[in-house]
């Protein structure tokens, strides 16, 4: 079989392609969606190549992982010299070997201070389950919450911990007990807000931005409710989020929500965990999403001796996917006094390949590019030319087709509003037909863009790589203004 699909890659024309799709997609669950009949052959910065020749722009860079672009020199010089070096001296049967000693050095100059235990891991799902773990032990109360619309992975633990979409879940239940889901503060689909006609609500057009929104406060009443009813602070070990919903529809939550989460955590001595897998390593113009809203106290001019030890950041904190340009490396941050020998004694933490060493040369060497290269900043102004340009999409096309623009950084994200049978554009608001998102992706595929649909409602997310030009950028807005009037037309 392996000679068979390995003489069809080499043809290289589409039909040879699609036979070698075939034969992949014959011992495929189709649980394992494919979004793409393509087949790679190579990839270099934001562009993948396939085997027939096609030069595909990706604004999806692996779902966010590839965050320094595909194949950057230093990742690959850094990965090949390891390879040769040694691949694998298991955590637990050694102390360390040389890439671990460079990782922890670089994790430590761009966490957050307070956060100096590292645990690695290999994916985000294994990750986040291991975070859970560690909040349970530390507190030794049973419960988490997490929020509606939050994704955190696909393990059992995981997954009981996600509501993005029901597929996650379906056909796997019961999930795992003591799981609570709060409201998000979703301001697009906020019953005060739509009470108020939406009148705080940033428009497309951009006269008001999302920065001048405020929290309605409901979500934090619900979550004190939910407190007072359902899980006692005296049980809730942890309440988990993303800083900005990533595959629930890239919505960042409006200002203040952050800050009131870690007020009504401090008051219950319940542990905040901030799931940074898809909004971490740079990839909202900030090394961490929740620096956005909540001070980072390694930053702060000059730290006050009263700070809390979390310096009103998180507790915990969970990174992958972007931290190591694609290789699978993952890991939870936190303090020491919440993994004390006590209650967590050797041997409760631990993994095969946690921590192997070709995935830390590149998580070091990963780190260091973000930093040399100032792909923070690139993902500041890529981003903000990405939105002012589908702003003006949005302005162009029949109001109300795209319901709202938002994100931060290179995490940009479009929901498509109402559009009438006879083509017109609904009210802003209005229920879009089920499907747009979709058919947006895919009319961009057809004109060689790679991007993705997010969340239970009709939206598409670009998370391209953080090295981005401004060139690809414009590429990209034409290619999906194209694609957008297409699939409008057809409405
Ligand atoms: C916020 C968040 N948490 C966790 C995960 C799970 O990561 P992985 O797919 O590496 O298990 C993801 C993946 O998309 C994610 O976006």
């Amino acid at each position: 079989m392996a000679g068979r699909l390995a003489s069809l890659l080499a043809g290289g024309t589409a039909s040879a392609a699609r036979k070698t799709l075939d034969g992949v997609y014959a011992h495929t669950p189709p649980g394992v969606i494919k979004f793409n009949d393509v087949v790679i052959a190579s990839g270099e910065g934001c562009w993948l190549t396939t085997t027939d020749g096609r030069k595909l722009l990706d604004m999806a860079s692996g779902i966010g992982a590839v965050s320094t672009g595909h194949c950057h020199p230093a990742v690959v010089a850094a990965v090949q010299a390891q390879a040769a070096r040694v691949v694998h001296a298991q955590q637990n049967v050694v102390g360390a070997h040389t890439a671990m000693v460079d990782l922890f050095d670089r994790l430590s100059g761009v966490l957050p201070s307070s956060l100096d235990q590292y645990f690695l891991a290999n994916s985000g799902a294994e990750a986040v389950d291991n975070a859970v773990k560690i909040a349970k032990a530390a507190t030794g109360r049973p419960n988490v919450i997490a929020f509606e619309g939050g994704f955190h992975g696909r393990t059992l633990g995981a997954m009981a911990l996600t509501s993005s979409k029901t597929i996650y879940r379906q056909g796997f239940g019961p999930t795992m007990a003591g799981v609570h889901i709060a409201p998000y503060p979703y301001c697009l689909h906020c019953k005060a807000q739509a009470a108020r006609g939406h009148a705080g609500y940033p428009t497309v057009t951009g006269e008001r931005r999302c920065a001048e929104i405020s929290c309605c406060g409901g979500p934090l009443d619900s979550l004190e409710w939910m407190l007072a009813t359902q899980s006692a602070p005296s049980d809730t070990a942890a309440i988990i989020l993303e800083p900005i919903l990533g595959e629930g529809g890239f919505v960042a939550p409006p200002p203040g929500f952050l800050a009131g989460l870690r007020r009504l955590c401090d008051k219950h001595g319940i542990l905040l965990i901030a799931d940074e897998v898809q909004t971490g390593a740079g990839r909202t113009g900030l090394w961490w999403g929740h620096q956005h809203w909540l001070p980072d106290p390694s930053s702060a001019s000059s730290p006050s001796s009263s700070a809390p030890a979390n310096g009103g950041g998180p507790d915990l904190l969970v990174f992958a996917k972007g931290i190591a340009s694609g290789y699978p490396l993952a890991g939870v941050a936190t303090r020491r006094e919440l993994v004390p020998a006590e209650r967590m004694p050797p041997g409760t933490l631990g993994g095969t390949y946690g921590g192997n060493a070709v995935a830390c040369a590149a998580a070091a060497a990963t780190i260091d590019v973000i930093n040399n290269e100032r792909l923070t900043d690139n993902a500041q102004e890529r981003g903000q030319q990405l939105r002012e340009g589908l702003v003006k999409l949005a302005s162009e096309l029949p109001p109300g087709l795209i319901a709202d623009v938002r994100g931060r950084g290179l995490m940009v994200g479009v929901e498509f509003g109402g559009v009438t049978d006879g083509g017109s554009a609904a009210p802003r608001f209005a229920t879009p037909k089920k499907g747009v998102a979709y058919a947006v992706t895919k009319a961009s595929a057809a004109r060689d863009m790679l991007l993705l649909t997010a969340g239970a409602r009709e939206s598409v997310r670009f998370l391209p790589p953080l090295t981005i030009t401004a060139a690809e950028v414009d590429i990209a807005l034409g290619v999906f203004g194209e694609a957008v009037r297409e699939v409008a037309a057809k409405q």
